[in-house]
């Protein structure tokens, strides 16, 4: 009878591929498994490399997926050689995405599968250098592509955004497919990117996969320059007992979502079986969506002495410019998206763990 080597790995999906070793015929085999609950399996051989992976996202989601495949199978990767004490769960090494030769010598000595490409310049920091954003954001990612087609890399989850969207976009419940125009270098570059991943996936199919994240907010480290950075920082003003003065007006209403749940997305996504994963530009990805004014709001009914001001700066007309709301029914409908957290759970959650991270300044 076949024995099969398989490493067991909590895994919180319901569905995917799965592989497995057969030590009476020495090969790998594939199959589709459905469960409800419970533990799926991995490929054995997976090696998981994750480039920017120092970020706001990156230094959460290499965890989660340390904990998928294992210390032994992720790779944490960033320009910054500071980064490296953020990683002592698995291997970290200094990485310029830039340098094509690195790039391409690391996946290939690691034997990489998969690769996780993070690294970017947001939309507020990229309206002060365009030039250098359109650079990092597209040659990057054409880097990653290209290697992924050469070595035939299993699969390629690169993050897109709601900058792909503009000021023709419609506003409210903003469908998957519709007018895009784009008026920020950042969301120029996403809108071209989403473009690449389905151009690669259709001509060489590279198995590339994309979200179009809201704005992110957590509290396990500091957001990296967008335009919805505001809503990490008012939690800590909040903690720090500081009035807090922001740089949107009160009634800017954005799409947004907690950590955990922009984690749960990607692994979802990229635990989905090939053929559910219809859109290979990016999918719609919707968590909640708010003001500063009813942010405010939420974090006075546990911090009641909070106070607020506004102070609008040049990243209110970027903000104008995107949806309020986002329609992510493709996601939910192809495969399984659902959101855990609205506004006052993720208050809450928040207020409780963020002094832990960052210790309030006052
Ligand atoms: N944070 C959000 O709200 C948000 C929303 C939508 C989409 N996204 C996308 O998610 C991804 C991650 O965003 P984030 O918020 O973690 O960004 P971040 O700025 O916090 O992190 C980016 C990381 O990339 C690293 N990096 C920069 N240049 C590099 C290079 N040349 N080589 C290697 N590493 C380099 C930086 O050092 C940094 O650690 C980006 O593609 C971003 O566009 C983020």
């Amino acid at each position: 009878m076949a024995k099969f080597q398989v490493p067991l790995i909590k895994n919180p999906l319901r569905t995917g591929e799965f592989y497995y070793f057969c030590a009476s015929k020495p090969k790998y085999k594939t199959k589709t498994l459905t469960v409800t609950t419970g533990f799926l399996k991995h490929h054995p051989m997976d090696k998981i490399l994750v480039i920017g992976a120092a970020g706001q996202l990156g230094s959460e989601l290499t965890r989660a997926l340390v904990d998928q495949f294992g210390g032994d199978q992720v790779i944490a990767t960033d320009l910054r050689a500071s980064a490296s004490t953020l990683f002592p769960y698995c291997r970290f090494e200094v990485l310029d995405v830039m340098d094509k030769e690195a790039l391409g010598a690391l996946v290939k000595k690691e034997r990489v599968t998969q690769i996780y490409h993070l690294a970017a310049v947001l939309s507020a920091t990229g309206e002060k250098n365009p030039q250098f954003a359109w650079q990092l954001n597209m040659e990057s990612l054409l880097h990653v592509l290209e290697l992924a087609k050469e070595c035939g890399l299993d699969k390629i989850y690169w993050p897109s955004s709601i900058a792909v969207f503009g000021p023709s976009t419609p506003k409210v419940n903003t469908p998957q497919f519709c007018e895009k125009d784009p008026n920020t270098v950042y969301g120029i570059s996403k809108l071209a990117g989403e473009g690449w991943c389905n151009y690669y996936f259709e001509k060489y199919g590279v198995d590339v996969r994309s979200l179009r994240y809201p704005g992110l907010i957590g509290y396990k480290s500091l957001p990296g320059g967008g335009t919805t950075d505001y809503a990490v920082d008012i939690y800590h003003k909040a903690i720090a007992k500081q009035p807090f003065t922001c740089f949107l007006s009160e009634d800017t209403y954005l799409p947004m979502m907690y950590m955990p749940d922009a984690i749960k997305a990607t692994l979802d996504l990229m635990n989905a079986p090939k053929e559910a994963v219809k859109i290979r530009s990016s999918y719609n990805l919707a968590g909640m969506s708010f003001s500063p004014k009813e942010i405010f709001e939420s974090i006075k009914k546990e911090v009641p002495s909070f106070e607020i001001s506004y102070q609008v700066d040049f990243r209110q007309s970027i903000a104008d410019s995107w949806p309020d709301s986002i329609d992510d029914s493709r996601a939910r409908a192809d495969w399984g998206w659902k959101p855990s957290y609205d506004l006052d759970s993720m208050s809450k959650d928040i207020l409780k763990h963020l002094p832990a991270f960052f210790p309030p300044q006052s």
